[in-house]
């Protein structure tokens, strides 16, 4: 069953009578699945909410103007060091920045920018778990001082949750401006981006009893899809939604970043580093040559996409 109005998305977004389904118990220590147990984001009712604290409260030390500049000049750089030569905007640039700037700013030292994005593909539940993954939370958890605790979980869960998701919105605002250059602002083009375009698709919620959501009656433990994608091209809310208009009125009313009481804590976070790389990007010209999808269960983020810089 899947919820596709605007409307209906926020409402089950909203609801407690809809909850995350939980990941897995954990049969280790210090691995994906612990990982996957030990985080805000599988988590349900007060684990949750202690969980999610631990998150917002990493994240209310770090300063999203100062993240998004060191990104912009570290894209900056491995641009400069690329001359002319065809370049793969996903594994130079969009994946690693964010993720190295991050790391640092949570107080990781050296560079865990490999163990991050060995692991990230792994991190959702419905994806394979592999022994790279395993080593790479391993690392991660060093790495975070060397106590898998909830503490060090919602540090490395940070890295998780950011590293491919704001990759996607990088690529895809790259992919927009290509198809349709633009002079709006970048954070009017990372609005529109994030409506049009969004990396994070969908998610999913489970009745935990009887419950009437939009149309819907759902009967305990069903499952639901929350499609985030679709809700955020409803013409009820956003006027020609199929056309690509950075500037338009209300593009921020966009469902990418979740809603309600889960909604994503890490969205000015994410807004600064794209915007920080995307700033960069656009004072040179790019021609994308090709792009290519990875095929992740609820994300659509390009696993390369290779570009020429003029
Ligand atoms: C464009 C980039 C991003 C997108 C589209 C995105 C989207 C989302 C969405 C939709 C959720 C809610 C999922 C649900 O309700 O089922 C979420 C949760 C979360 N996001 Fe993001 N996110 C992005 C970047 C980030 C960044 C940069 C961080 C951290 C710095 C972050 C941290 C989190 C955390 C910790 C959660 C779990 C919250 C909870 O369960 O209470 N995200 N994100």
């Amino acid at each position: 069953m899947r919820i596709t109005t605007h409307a209906g998305v926020r409402a089950a977004l909203s609801s407690p009578h809809l909850e995350v389904p939980p990941a897995a118990p954990a049969d280790d220590t210090g691995g994906m699945r612990w990982l996957r147990a030990t985080v805000a984001r599988f988590s349900t009712g007060r684990a949750h909410r202690r969980r999610r604290r631990l998150a917002t409260d990493a994240l209310a030390d770090i300063d999203a103007a100062t993240l998004g500049r060191g990104a912009g000049a570290r894209a900056g750089e491995i641009l400069a060091g690329a001359g002319d030569r065809p370049l793969d905007l996903m594994s130079r640039i969009a994946l690693p920045v964010p993720a190295q700037l991050l790391a640092r700013a949570l107080g990781m030292p050296g560079d865990v920018t490999g163990a991050v994005l060995a692991a990230a593909p792994a991190y959702h539940p419905r994806s394979e778990i592999t022994p790279v993954a395993d080593e790479a939370v391993a690392a991660l958890i060093r790495a975070a001082g060397g106590v898998a605790d909830e503490r060090t979980a919602a540090r490395i869960g940070l890295l998780m949750q950011a590293a491919e998701a704001t990759a996607g919105l990088v690529a895809h605002a790259v992919l927009a401006l290509g198809h349709q250059p633009s002079a709006a602002s970048t954070p009017a083009v990372l609005a529109e981006t994030l409506r049009y375009d969004p990396p994070v698709r969908l998610t999913r919620r489970r009745a935990t009893g009887p419950v009437r959501c939009g149309h819907l009656d759902l009967a305990a433990g069903t499952e639901v899809e929350v499609d985030l994608a679709a809700a955020n091209r409803d013409g009820a809310v956003f006027d020609h939604p199929g056309r690509f208009d950075p500037g338009r009125a209300g593009a921020d009313r966009h469902v990418t970043f979740g809603a309600g009481p889960r909604s994503c804590p890490g969205a000015a976070h994410a807004r600064a580093l794209a915007g920080g790389i995307v700033d960069v990007l656009r004072t040179r010209r790019l021609e994308v040559d090709t792009v290519r999808y990875g095929a992740a269960a609820n994300l659509r983020v390009p696993a390369s996409l290779m570009v020429r810089i003029r």
